[in-house]
C-alpha cells in the first residue's frame, strides 16, 4: 500500500473503522504526491470537532472510582490519540519530499496511535461511555495547522505533546491504579512505553534535520509556534528516566527542566503553581493538556 493512500484514508474517511484500519499491505513510498495541507480531517458525525469549551474537561483523578468518570477520561484520551493519527497523516501528505526513512518511520508511529485510539475507545466503553457519545475538542489538530516544516512538526508533536505524555501517562496510570482499575492502569503503561519510542523518533530526526549552527535545544525552541513552548512538554511532574530512555541528552533534559521550573503562567505573574521537579511517579492534579 502506498503511504500517501494510507495517510489520505485517515484524513478523508468518515468511518472510524477506516480511519483506524492498518495498511492493507506492506507500505511503500514510491508516489508521495504533491504537498497537501488539509485544514480539517473528515470524521464520523459523532466525532466532529465541537465548538470551543463544549467538550468535557478531564475528570479530577480523585473522582476515578466512578466508572463514568474513568470512561470520560478514556474518551478524551481516545480523541487525543485520534488527533495524533490525523496530525501525523497530515504531516505525511504535507511534506512528501521529506526523507523516505522519516516518512516510513512516521507511518509506523501512526499505527501505534491507531492502536492507542482503539485501546482508549475500548476502555471507555468498558466503563460505560461509548466513543463518540461526548463532544470532542480539536486542540492538537489546530496546532498542527501552523507547522510549515518537518522540524515544526518534530518540535510540536513528538517533543512537546508526546514529550508531555511521558509524564501524563504515568500520572494517569497512578490515578487509575489508586481508583482500583488495573486494566486502565495497564493501558497507560503500554502507551507510556510506546511514547518513549515516539519521543526517541522525534529526537533522532531533530538531530538529523537541524542546521549545523543550531543546538538540539535551539532547534527545538526555534521551531515551536506560540503558545507551544518548552515547558508545555512536561506534565505535572518532571520525570527524567523516560526522557533519558528516549535518547534525550543530559544537557537537553536539564534545559527542559529549567524551562519548566522557571516558566511563568500565562496572564499572571502571581500565584505561580508550586512545581515539583521530582522523578517520582506523579500522583495528583493530573489534568491533561
Ligand atoms: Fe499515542
Ligand atoms: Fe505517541
Amino acid at each position: 500500500m502506498e503511504l500517501r493512500h494510507f495517510a489520505e484514508r485517515i484524513l478523508k474517511s468518515a468511518s472510524l473503522e477506516k480511519k483506524l484500519a492498518v495498511p492493507d499491505s506492506p507500505l511503500s513510498d514510491r508516489e508521495p504526491g504533491e504537498p497537501w495541507f488539509p485544514t480539517e480531517p473528515v470524521r464520523p458525525a459523532n466525532l466532529q470537532f465541537a465548538p470551543a469549551r463544549t467538550a468535557p474537561k478531564m475528570p479530577h483523578p480523585n473522582t476515578l472510582r466512578d466508572p463514568q468518570r474513568r470512561g470520560v477520561a478514556h474518551h478524551i484520551m481516545a480523541n487525543h490519540e485520534l488527533q495524533a493519527c490525523e496530525v501525523m497523516a497530515r504531516t505525511l501528505v504535507a511534506f512528501p519530499h521529506a526523507p523516505t526513512e522519516f516518512r516510513m518511520g512516521l507511518a509506523k508511529v501512526v499505527q501505534d496511535e491507531q492502536r492507542h485510539t482503539r485501546m482508549h475507545a475500548r476502555h471507555a466503553e468498558r466503563c460505560g461511555v461509548e466513543f463518540g457519545s461526548l463532544p470532542v475538542n480539536c486542540y492538537i489538530w489546530k496546532k498542527s495547522l501552523e507547522f510549515s516544516s518537518v522540524l515544526d512538526y518534530l518540535a510540536g508533536i513528538p517533543l512537546t505533546f508526546e514529550g508531555a505524555n511521558l509524564d501524563h501517562s504515568l500520572e494517569w496510570k497512578t490515578a487509575f491504579d489508586v481508583a482500583g482499575d488495573k486494566k486502565s492502569a495497564a493501558c497507560m503503561q503500554v502507551i507510556h512505553d510506546d511514547e518513549i519510542e515516539h519521543v526517541r523518533f522525534g529526537m533522532e530526526w531533530l538531530r538529523q534535520l537541524k542546521t549545523d549552527d543550531q543546538t538540539e535545544w535551539t532547534a527545538f525552541e526555534e521551531h515551536l509556534n506560540w503558545p507551544l513552548r518548552p515547558e508545555k512538554s512536561v506534565g505535572n511532574h518532571f520525570n527524567s528516566a523516560p526522557r533519558l530512555a528516549a535518547g534525550m541528552s543530559a544537557e537537553f533534559i536539564e534545559l527542559l527542566r529549567h524551562a519548566w521550573e522557571t516558566a511563568e503562567p500565562i496572564g499572571s505573574n502571581t500565584n505561580r503553581p508550586n512545581r515539583q521537579s521530582s522523578d517520582k511517579e506523579a500522583q495528583s492534579n493530573t489534568e491533561s493538556k
